[in-house]
């Protein structure tokens, strides 16, 4: 039976999107109010007079006026009994073997209501934000359906806590305070540290010093092969990241967040947020096409399996700067010289990318400029991608990916996402930016122009299972990482034998399309729009960037998400003649 489903939650994060895609592809009607203040959450569900309220991630209470009115399920990154603003962090710390994702009814006390599903997962040695675009997510998905079948037959209750309790570990903890996530160079050996900074990351990262500075530790990876003499002291530097000694080791740290900077309080990579303090720093070279290692950081490697190519490229949190557009575009035309005839772009395992890197470009002295060069180093990608006729080339997306992101692996012949994916195919999202990555050419070739149209237009997500429906993608496979991993080993094995016709066929496609319209001239047509929007006056782009990047709080729901606004906003609108958000 659809339900109308109103979801109460702090952002429309990846968790949120996953669950919308979820809910709405089964046939309910769902609509979103991001937690602003507690009068807007009780208009919000006047509004839309929901069957059910779903909170997918809140950082406060929901108020008790709506949760005496309609059952509300709170989605609780813990086990039964958990309790608390920091579980995952806690879980990492405390080395838990296994946690697990509870979605429980909201009541008086804050995560002590009773308990519609669980789910539990082995903990992986990971970073925060990667348990939870993984494992957590997953987690959640399966219980929140398991949740919404229950209440939806109206023959199951919850049952209350007390009752599913995990006496061992469900417990009430604390906020995780600085105190606990500091590294104590003397005495804290690799694993503790990277312990603690993947307990912290992405947000808020661990306090510390350096060179007399204080700032946020984020993205830690051990190095194996180097070692410092003094702990803490920097002793390294590889493109992004800085190496830094242990006591028993080294740890990378690609990106930092200087504390009380008036320059750029947000996250960067490490060698230019520290950039003074590294001018007597050996850079340590990967090279052009480094071979893929464990036990150190990498954000471009190859490997060749089998005869054929894997580009790995794993940016932290998805975002491509100028930089590494162009070592990721001098990585692949080196893998084309490779006595190979595939080559797998793999992205990262948490994300496929996000398109230009809108914190360097923040913190840059023009941010027009910068966005220039960002979006015309993406373009240079796409189009070594799109001109390749020596090699099959396939983007397999493991994880997410949003806005140029996605265009830049429709670049490729073949698609594959991994089936929990979830794609953003639009960039309207970011200031009425109008987007380039050869969007023009390459949406409208693969799903048609109206269906391009109401992509681009809906500003929604949308899960690689109907992004293959739809013929955005090719196929979408895998129930995990590792899962996708395999089997995109196994297709692209697949196609060895067919290699030289498909060539064949590339070419011939591409030398027609390439007279039907040149790629400069889409690129040309959408750099056009793309100068206004970074030059002109209309200063939407910079502000929404800002937004984003200093993350500021909402102050309204956007109307594509806010569908039980709409008619209120159009009825008001017609009340009071003012023109439509
Ligand atoms: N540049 C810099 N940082 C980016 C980024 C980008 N293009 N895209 C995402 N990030 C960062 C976020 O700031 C966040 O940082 P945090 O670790 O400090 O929290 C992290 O990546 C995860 O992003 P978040 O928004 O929390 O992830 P999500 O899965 O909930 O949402 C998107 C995914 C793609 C919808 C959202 O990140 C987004 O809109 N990104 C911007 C896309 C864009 O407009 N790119 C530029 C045009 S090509």
């Amino acid at each position: 039976m659809p339900m109308r489903i109103l979801f109460l939650t702090h952002s429309f994060n990846s968790l949120a999107q996953r669950l919308y895609v979820e809910l709405t592809e089964r046939g309910h009607d769902v609509s979103v109010e991001l937690d602003i203040a507690d009068s807007v959450s009780l208009e919000a569900a006047r509004l839309f007079r929901p069957d059910l309220i779903i909170a997918p991630f809140l950082k406060r209470a929901i108020p008790e006026p709506l949760w005496r009115r309609h059952v509300c399920l709170v989605v609780h990154p813990g086990i039964p009994g958990d309790r608390g603003p920091a579980s995952l962090d806690w879980a990492i710390l405390d080395g838990e073997r296994e946690w697990g994702v509870t979605v429980l009814q909201a009541n008086a006390v804050m995560d002590g209501g009773d308990v519609w599903a669980t789910r539990t997962f082995p903990m992986r040695a990971a970073r925060k934000s990667s348990l939870y675009r993984n494992e957590v997510t997953e987690a959640a998905t399966e219980a929140v359906l398991e949740a919404v079948e229950k209440f939806a037959s109206r023959r199951l209750t919850p049952t209350p806590q007390d009752r599913t309790l995990d006496a061992q570990r469900g417990r009430a903890r604390p906020p995780m305070r600085q105190e606990t996530r500091r590294i104590d160079w003397a005495r804290d050996d690799t694993a503790t540290i990277i312990a603690k900074i993947h307990a912290s990351d992405g947000v808020p990262g661990v306090l510390d010093r350096i060179g007399g500075r204080e700032v946020h530790l984020f993205d830690a990876h051990a190095e194996t092969t180097l070692r410092g003499t003094e702990p803490g002291a920097i002793i390294a530097r590889r493109k992004e990241a800085i190496l830094r000694g242990t006591r028993d080791g080294a740890v990378w740290f690609g990106h930092v967040k200087p504390k009380d900077s008036q320059w750029a309080p947000f996250k960067l990579p490490a060698t230019l947020a520290l950039a003074d303090l590294l001018t007597d720093v050996p850079e340590s070279d990967p090279g052009v096409l480094p071979a893929k290692h464990v036990g150190t950081w990498q954000d471009v490697a190859y490997e060749e399996i089998d005869g054929i190519g894997y580009l790995h490229f794993d940016f932290y949190n998805g975002a491509m700067s100028t930089d590494q557009c162009v070592r990721l575009r001098e990585a692949f035309v080196a893998a084309t010289k490779r006595p190979t005839r595939i080559i797998v772009l793999m992205g990262g395992p948490d994300f496929w990318s996000n398109g230009i890197h809108l914190n360097r470009i923040e913190s840059a002295r023009s941010p027009a400029d910068e966005s220039w060069q960002n979006i015309n180093a993406m373009d240079d990608l796409c189009r070594a991608i799109l001109e390749c006729t020596t090699h099959l080339t396939v983007a397999a997306m493991q994880g997410n990916a949003g806005a140029g992101g996605v265009f830049l692996a429709l670049a490729a012949d073949r698609v594959w996402a991994r089936r929990g994916a979830i794609l953003n195919p639009h960039y309207k999202g970011m200031g009425n930016l109008y987007g380039s990555e050869y969007w023009t050419y390459l949406l409208p070739r693969r799903v048609g122009a109206d269906n391009a149209c109401t992509l681009m237009r809906s500003r929604l997500p949308i899960g690689a299972p109907r992004a293959a429906a739809l013929g955005l993608i090719d196929e979408s496979f895998g129930w995990d990482v590792a899962q996708f991993c395999v089997e995109t080993r196994e297709r692209a094995r697949a196609l060895v034998d067919r290699v030289g016709t498909l060539l064949d066929e590339k070419r011939t496609r591409r030398i027609s399309d390439e007279r039907a319209k040149p790629l400069a001239r889409y690129r040309a047509e959408e750099l056009e729009h793309m100068q206004l929007n970074f030059y002109g006056f209309d200063p939407s782009y910079h502000v929404a960037r800002y937004h984003f990047v200093h993350r500021v709080p909402h102050a309204w729901t956007p109307l594509h998400l806010a569908r039980h606004r709409r008619g209120a906003w159009r009825r008001q609108s017609e009340l009071t003649g003012a023109g439509t958000r």
